[in-house]
């Protein structure tokens, strides 16, 4: 017997997904579009290290939509500036008098291993993942504990998570948006907010000449069915990072080992070196979901042993 499967539902929702002309907020903002989203494609159209830029990527990708029945404006404002950002936003509310949605995408690569890494190679990497998040997402903010709805999924990477060589700037990046995106988790809460990253893996221009084998596999169109999901109302949970990429989606979590605690008020190095085992220990863990968490196992590893 055949199980009617129900529709993940974004009708009437305006979403703004940034650095949508290409690769990846391409297939997102297609995605979401086809989901019955109204879209804001923003893109400056830049090359992959930041310079330069061209409208007409995020112009096809609009035109498909509109091609494909779906609404969709385009917006060439640039994220790495807070009027920038308040612009992207102000193109919503001008052309769809709302906004529900917001997909920080925009990316750039300017790889450098940390010895040659100056702050020429920093700063404009800080500015479209990091600083940008934050000038697309605040005046949205606004607007979504007003309406009581929102959602942020934010793009980090595993280069963020787990560390990648030669990334030093872009893995501070991405993993300062896992922070952004806890404490927005925790401040949208009670507003029906939702904020959530996810860690592509993905073949696009950012990507073609690492991927080995992996290439064939990981179509950026695998990566936006998570993008939807997460945007849509049904789905609540907040908080998390998912890695994504050729059909597979799973989270990552952060666990903390039981560790080793010395109850009299008193730590040396020596007391240190001789438990680090039993602190490094990965057969027994938690995962905490909150700072809460942390306190509530180190008041029980305190009282453990009276
Ligand atoms: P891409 O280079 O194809 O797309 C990035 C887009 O962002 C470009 O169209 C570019 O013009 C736009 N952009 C750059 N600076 C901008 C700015 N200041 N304002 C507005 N738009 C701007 O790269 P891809 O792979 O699609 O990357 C999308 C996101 O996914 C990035 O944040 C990237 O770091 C992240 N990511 C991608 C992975 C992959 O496997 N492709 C892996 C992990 C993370």
């Amino acid at each position: 017997m055949s199980e009617t499967v129900r529709r993940v539902e974004l009708e009437n929702r305006v979403a703004i997904v940034t650095g949508a002309g290409r690769g990846l907020g391409r297939e997102h903002a297609l995605l979401l579009a086809r989901y019955g989203a109204r879209v804001v494609v923003n893109d400056l159209g830049t090359g992959l290290d930041g310079a330069g830029n061209d409208d007409n990527a995020a112009s096809q990708v609009v035109a498909e939509i509109l091609a494909n029945g779906g609404e969709a404006v385009v917006d060439f404002n640039s994220v790495t500036t807070p009027e920038g950002g308040q612009a992207i936003v102000d193109t919503a509310i001008n052309a769809f008098d709302q906004v529900d949605i917001v997909v920080n995408n925009a990316g750039i690569l300017l790889d450098k291993t940390f010895h040659h890494m100056t702050d020429e190679f920093v700063e404009p990497v800080l500015d479209v993942h990091l600083r940008g998040a934050f000038n697309v997402t605040r005046p949205a903010w606004e607007i979504f504990r007003r309406q009581g709805f929102g959602r942020v999924i934010n793009t980090s990477s595993a280069a963020g998570v787990l560390g990648n060589f030669g990334q030093t700037n872009y893995a501070a990046a991405k993993a300062g948006l896992v922070g952004f995106t806890n404490v927005l988790a925790l401040e949208g809460a009670k507003f029906n907010i939702t904020a959530n990253a996810i860690a592509p893996v993905a073949r696009t221009r950012m990507t073609e000449d690492i991927l080995g084998k992996l290439a064939d596999s990981v179509n950026p169109e695998l990566v936006s069915p998570l993008v939807v999901w997460l945007a849509s109302e049904d789905c609540t949970d907040t908080g998390h990072i998912f890695t994504v990429g050729g059909g597979r989606v799973a989270r990552f979590f952060t666990a903390m080992t039981d560790g080793w605690t010395r109850t009299d008020g008193v730590l040396t190095p020596e007391d240190v070196r001789a438990h680090w085992a039993e602190i490094n220990d990965e057969s027994k863990y938690s995962v905490p979901s909150g700072i809460a968490d942390d306190f509530r196992a180190l008041r029980r590893a305190l009282r453990g042993s009276e």
